[in-house]
């Protein structure tokens, strides 16, 4: 948590605006934990429903409710054949886990050997698209569905559609287990932009507050629910140039590069125990408790071990025990109507679980040596043992760490849950953007299996293990097809071994196309690369040849003799033509190689990620679920809304109401019904509740909402009036006191013989109008007077109406304001100096020659309050 202050500080220095949200997520066996990178949004780790800052990495069913991480998790004892927990280690499987953590263990489809969860009572929604009563979740599908919830709560945060994924994995996932996370990804409405190591991640986070002027080691040792590995990483922190998008492609003389200090975490080895970690322990502790359980009931023998929801229950008891024997040497357990409707209880020493364990103790610390071996390295060179992952906590695997590092090396300076997800988001956020940072890393990942090829008798390494690769280019003579394989090789070989296979189409054609004589050899050449995920991509197939320079013609060699322009020939080749050169002399270049791309295809081997048809299949069902998710919130949306509303409702309604508003404005009549109508929606609700669907519950509320609807009009109007009135009076001074002096003004002009600016008839109809609205009011306001206090009767004269009749009044006068001044008749001398049509254009758009009534007060007009009054028109 130390390092978190300054994180949030550094961060906001480096997004820019135009950053899209992205979520990174470090989704464990046993726990997920995911952090949103958005620009003012504060870089953490993102909360769930429940504001936990780690999510089980579980999806469970309570029948036709769908239930993730700790919800999913508390109803598993009771739904234990459709609870899914640990899938991560699934992913893209082939072999039965030799394990008993699965509520609902997998088995292998018989459709294609892959493994697939058993849904014994499939929910509705899925029922309806596979019109099956059972139904199957793949582990692809299970993570796709944790995925999606992680976005929901990502989007949610960021108040945007959150697209891009960054995750990490162990460093030993294959290609088959990447691809697996990328359909999941995909399925889920996500785009998986980038993989890294959790290690490597880990170790990012803990560079992101350090320097690193000289080389230090370290070296990661996560132990999680289902794996533990150990990580030697290098730390450096050197000046090295900025990589700029803009400066690719520049010539480095003209643009010298800005240097930074950039720190470079290389993973330098690891090894890994899988199937050893906490829910490992968890299991042995729950046989200990099985066979406490079986010696005080005999009877029970054969039942225990076939009843899930019995397991399940002493699986929950078995990882509360594990917690309990971290911090003391004695632990009770206890589970009420374990089965049978019999009680369990007993008494569990660390001794005992340790002894259980014993095997399990020994392999913690057979990553450390192996990653040192591998490393060439002994404990002695590493600068510390930084703990990660939640097992770390438990003595027996601290233990096994120190027989091998020592005390001293062993550093708890990362935080234990969340170093992770916390370097993935900040290196992931920190990928192929506009990004300008302060601090600079760069991380060097490692595979543990070499990648090779096969293509036809050859055969060779394209990647080898434990090295640092992104690309490589492969050589292949011309033949009419190319088939390449890639698959694992070496000594650390991965099952089934195929990886994919690449088709080059064409070669033929294009060899065919290049007259023979013009290529002297020709290669095809085949780049791969791993992605940005770890994934195998072949970048490019081309097919590049030489061609030979061309014989020189009869004249040539007779011009090569006395010419002697040779030298001219070959200035020729930087470009510039020879004035004296002919066509034949420019055909005497020398070789030159040349390009041509072909065509290829490229599909997966061994284990086959998901077909498109399959996602798009897995898309529906996950749809099909949302929805009805979607309108069961709808629901208890409208439930809630229905439900707030009648207490209000009662509340208002009540002798002690602080607000007696809805009393004061209705009617006795509409009291005693509106009073009613909330009883009996009570009644109601205690009743249909349950079935009633989300319309019906609305109209319920709107129903009543009808009765209220008139009482609270009369509320507005009261609570209005005098506003209304009062902008209604100030209307009619102000069109009064414009109409005055307008009239004042006609008539000096008239006197005077000058030209008025309106007409009698336009005064007169502002004069018709002040006095319509005035006798309107008149007659309203008595009207309103008559009925007097009484505040449940509908008033008679309408807040709208005296608005409408003040804006019309406003605007009819503001019309005739905007009107020209009329021009006197053109003299005939101007008419002549000038063109013609000069002296009949009027310039009446132009206001500045009629100041604005309110700013120009006459001497008769002496009441500043009214022109204040015209300024509010
Ligand atoms: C599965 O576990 C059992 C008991 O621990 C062991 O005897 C067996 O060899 C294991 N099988 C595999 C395939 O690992
Ligand atoms: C890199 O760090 C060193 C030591 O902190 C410092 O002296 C140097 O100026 C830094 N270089 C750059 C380019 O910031
Ligand atoms: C053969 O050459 C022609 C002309 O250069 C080109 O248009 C065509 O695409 C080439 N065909 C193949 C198969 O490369
Ligand atoms: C073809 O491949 C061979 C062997 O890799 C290499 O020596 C040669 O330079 C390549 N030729 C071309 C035109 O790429
Ligand atoms: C009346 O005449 C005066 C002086 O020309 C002018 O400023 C004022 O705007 C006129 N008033 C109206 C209502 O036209
Ligand atoms: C009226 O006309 C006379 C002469 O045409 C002119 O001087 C005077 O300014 C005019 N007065 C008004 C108020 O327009």
């Amino acid at each position: 948590m130390r390092g978190l202050v300054s994180v949030v500080l550094m961060l906001a220095v480096v997004a820019p605006s135009t950053l899209a949200a992205l979520l990174a997520v470090d989704y464990g066996a046993e726990w997920t934990k995911a952090s949103l990178v958005k620009p003012g949004v504060p870089f953490d780790v993102l909360l769930d429903r429940d504001s936990k800052r780690k999510m089980m990495s579980t999806v469970g069913w309570k029948k036709d409710e769908r239930l993730f991480g700790g919800d999913a998790a508390a109803v598993a004892a009771r739904f234990p054949e459709a609870h899914y927990p640990y899938v991560k280690p699934l992913l893209a499987g082939t072999t039965i886990p030799n394990n008993t953590i699965y509520p609902s263990p997998p088995y292998l489809s018989p459709d294609n050997g892959r493994l697939v969860f058993r849904h014994p009572k499939a929910p509705t929604a899925a029922h309806n698209i596979d019109g099956a009563a059972e139904t199957t979740w793949t582990p692809e599908e299970i993570l796709a569905q944790q995925l999606a919830y992680v976005k929901g709560l990502a989007s949610a945060a960021a108040n945007e559609d959150v697209k891009d994924l960054f995750m990490t994995v162990p460093s030993y996932f294959t290609q088959a287990q990447r691809r697996a996370l990328k359909d999941a990804a995909e399925v889920a409405g996500l785009s998986l932009t980038g993989i890294i190591s959790e290690a490597g991640a880990v170790g990012l986070n803990y560079a992101m507050t350090r320097n690193f002027p000289t080389k230090e080691y370290h070296m990661i040792y996560d132990s999680g629910a289902l794996k533990t590995t150990a990580t030697i990483l290098s730390f450096e922190t050197k000046e090295l140039p900025i990589e700029s998008p803009l400066l690719k492609g520049k010539s480095k003389k003209t643009f010298k590069p800005k240097m930074t200090n950039t720190t470079i975490v290389e993973v330098i080895a690891f090894d890994s125990e899988q199937e050893l970690g906490g829910a490992i322990l968890d299991e042995r502790l729950r046989e200990v408790l099985i066979e406490e359980f079986l010696a005080q009931d005999g009877n029970s023998a054969e039942d225990i071990r076939h009843d899930s929801r019995a397991l399940r229950k002493l699986w929950r008891e078995a990882s509360k025990l594990k917690q309990v024997l971290s911090a003391n040497n004695e632990a009770s357990a206890s589970v009420e109507s374990l089965i049978n409707d019999i009680d369990f209880r007993t008494r569990v020493s660390r001794t005992k679980f340790e002894e259980v364990c014993a095997n399990e103790a020994s392999r913690f610390s057979k990553p450390i040596i192996n990653a040192l071996r591998l490393a060439g390295m002994t404990q002695d060179q590493l600068d510390s043992v930084i703990f990660f992952g939640g097992n770390t906590r438990v003595p027996m695997v601290q233990a096994a760490v120190r027989t091998i590092v020592g005390d001293d090396k062993i550093a708890q300076n990362v935080n234990t849950d969340e170093a992770a997800v916390m370097g993935a988001a900040f290196y992931g956020a920190s990928q192929g953007r506009a990004f300008q940072s302060k601090l600079k890393m760069k991380l060097l990942e490692k595979s543990p299996y070499e990648i090779g090829y096969e293509s036809g008798k050859e055969y060779g390494v394209v990647f080898p293990a434990y090295e640092v690769a992104e690309r490589q280019s492969l050589s292949f003579k011309p033949t009419d097809d190319i088939t390449v394989d890639f698959k694992y090789t070496g000594s650390n070989i991965p099952s089934p071994a195929e990886i994919s296979r690449l088709e080059i189409h064409g070669i033929h054609q294009a060899v065919a196309n290049l007259t023979k004589d013009e290529v002297e050899e020709s290669n095809v050449s085949v780049n791969v690369k791993l992605d940005n995920r770890g994934i195998l991509h072949t970048a490019n197939a081309v097919l590049t040849y030489v061609t030979k320079p061309e014989a020189p013609s009869v004249a040539n060699k007779l011009k090569g003799l006395f010419g002697g322009n040779k030298d001219k020939v070959q200035e020729g080749e930087d470009g510039e033509k020879a004035d004296d050169k002919t066509e034949e002399e420019l055909a005497l270049e020398q070789p030159k190689e040349k390009k041509i791309g072909l065509r290829f295809t490229e599909h997966a081997t061994g284990i086959k990620p998901m077909s498109a048809e399959e996602r798009r299949n897995a898309k529906k069902r996950l749809a099909a679920i949302n929805a009805v998710e979607m309108s069961a919130i709808e629901r208890g949306e409208a439930v809630n809304h229905l439900e707030g509303y009648l207490y209000r409702l009662k509340n208002m309604l009540g002798a002690d109401a602080p607000n007696k508003a809805l009393q004061d404005f209705s009617s006795s009549h509409e009291k005693v019904a509106l009073s009613k109508a909330v009883e009996e929606a009570f009644e109601w609700m205690a009743e249909y509740i349950e079935a009633a669907e989300t319309a019906v519950l609305r109209k319920k509320r709107e129903t009543i909402e009808a009765m209220e609807k008139p009482i609270i009009r009369r509320f507005q109007e009261f609570s209005g009036r005098n506003r209304a009135i009062d902008d209604f009076q100030k209307a009619i001074v102000a069109g009064r006191a414009w109409f005055d002096e307008a009239s004042r003004n006609m008539t000096e002009a008239i006197s005077l013989g000058n030209l008025t600016r309106w007409t009698q008839e336009e005064l007169d109809g502002v004069k018709t109008m002040l006095q319509e609205s005035e006798a309107w009011a008149k007659e309203k306001m008595a009207a309103q007077k008559a009925v007097g206090e009484a505040m449940h009767v509908d008033p008679v004269l309408l807040n709208a109406d005296l608005d409408s009749r003040g804006k019309a009044l406003q605007s009819h006068v503001l019309g005739l304001q905007k009107k020209p001044m009329p021009k006197p008749p053109k003299s005939k001398k101007a008419a002549t100096a000038t063109s013609t049509s000069v002296g009949s254009e009027q310039t009446g758009k132009e206001n500045d020659d009629y100041p604005e009534a309110d700013t120009v007060r006459t001497a008769e007009d002496p009441e500043p309050t009214q022109v204040y009054a015209h300024e509010e028109l």
